[in-house]
């Protein structure tokens, strides 16, 4: 199939365009580049031995996606492109919902009238609030902790308001956890602009010596030992989820946890860092962040029953491979 990838050039959208492309199917990407490097898209060619048209665009300009839609006859569209800073989008949440939601309208808008049915889009496990885990598919979302949350859960609603006035349409709701680690060529992988918001590329910088210590955000949580936990996901096992829910798509609105249904606590991912990777990450325990919740990991049964897909690789592999891709980085 030919497929429009947004965000391509993105840390996931990257990494699934790989595996878009060991299965055969054709790619093209739009990225604006706010959250992304153009020499991404050279390493993406390296690595697949493939020329992938690509559209410095913003997904919000109709205009400019028109003209993509007119030159390329699509059978689906997987939409990355999106803000996605927890603790920036209480800080600027005007932007994060002009971006995140005029980006999936307009988007899904072309698709409408270019007869593009199928429909991936990037959510995330912030939509299920502060609820118990493991988290299932079918829980009433709650009120999210930041507007970031906000954007996809109204990206869904909207989404699933145009699957069902639109029964042509086959969509699919990706509700990732948490994505770490690197392709193996360690070529690409999470490389933040800035100081990092999220723990595992914090991680590597420390035991790169870039950044002089890992600040653990509470150890007084009702956990296994007090420190946040999560469910941990190899990058390259989400990108794989996503070409099984391209290829299993269906008319309707479906939606699929993308996780391991395990959780490791921050500690248990430094332990294992440390241990893989013979290095030290120095760390100190210090206040709770605002809007951070004490558990969080996903029942992965339905992707497993409709999209046969289940994560294969442990949280050993993701700390090895996020190590080799900061190794591979110019300070
Ligand atoms: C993980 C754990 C922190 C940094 C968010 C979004 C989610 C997705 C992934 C976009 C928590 C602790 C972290 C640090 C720490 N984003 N931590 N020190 O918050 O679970 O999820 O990022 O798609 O939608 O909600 O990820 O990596 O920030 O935090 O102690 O310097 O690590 O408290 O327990 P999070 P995270």
């Amino acid at each position: 199939m030919k497929i429009l990838v947004t965000g391509g050039l993105g840390f996931i959208g990257s990494h699934t365009t790989i595996e878009l492309i060991a299965k055969k199917h054709e790619v093209v990407i739009v990225d604006n580049l706010v959250n992304a490097k153009i020499d991404v898209l050279t390493i993406l060619e390296g690595i697949t031995n493939e020329t992938i048209p690509f559209y410095p665009y913003d997904v919000t300009n109709y205009e400019k996606m028109s003209e993509v839609f007119q030159q390329h006859q699509f059978d689906g569209v997987i939409h990355f492109a999106g803000l996605k800073a927890v603790g920036e989008s209480v800080e600027k949440p005007l932007e994060y919902y002009q971006n995140n939601l005029i980006s999936t309208m307009t988007l899904t808008q072309l698709c409408r009238e270019h007869a593009v049915h199928k429909f991936v889009f990037s959510s995330s496990a912030t939509v299920y609030g502060d609820q118990e885990s493991p988290l299932m598919e079918h829980f009433e979302l709650k009120k999210t902790t930041n507007p970031y949350g906000e954007t996809k859960a109204m990206c869904e609603r909207i989404l699933s308001d145009v699957g069902h006035a639109r029964p042509a349409f086959e969509i699919s709701l990706l509700r990732y956890f948490n994505p770490i680690g690197a392709h193996e060529s360690g070529l690409i992988g999470e490389n933040p602009n800035g100081i990092p918001n999220n723990l595992m590329p914090y991680i590597t910088k420390v035991a790169k010596g870039e950044l002089s210590k890992l600040n653990v955000f509470g150890d007084d949580y009702d956990t296994v030992d007090g420190t946040g936990v999560r469910d941990y996901i190899h990058v390259v096992d989400l990108a794989k989820g996503h070409v099984a829910a391209l290829e299993h798509l269906t008319k309707g609105v479906h939606i699929y946890n993308l996780g391991t249904g395990k959780g490791t606590s921050v500690l248990e991912l430094i332990q294992t860092f440390e241990a893989v990777n013979h290095v030290n990450v120095p760390f100190e325990i210090v206040a709770r962040r605002a809007g951070d919740i004490a558990t969080c990991y996903s029942d992965a049964s339905k992707a497993k029953e409709e999209l046969h897909f289940v994560a294969e690789k442990g949280i050993a592999e993701m700390c090895r491979d996020a190590w080799r891709f900061e190794n591979n980085q110019l300070n």
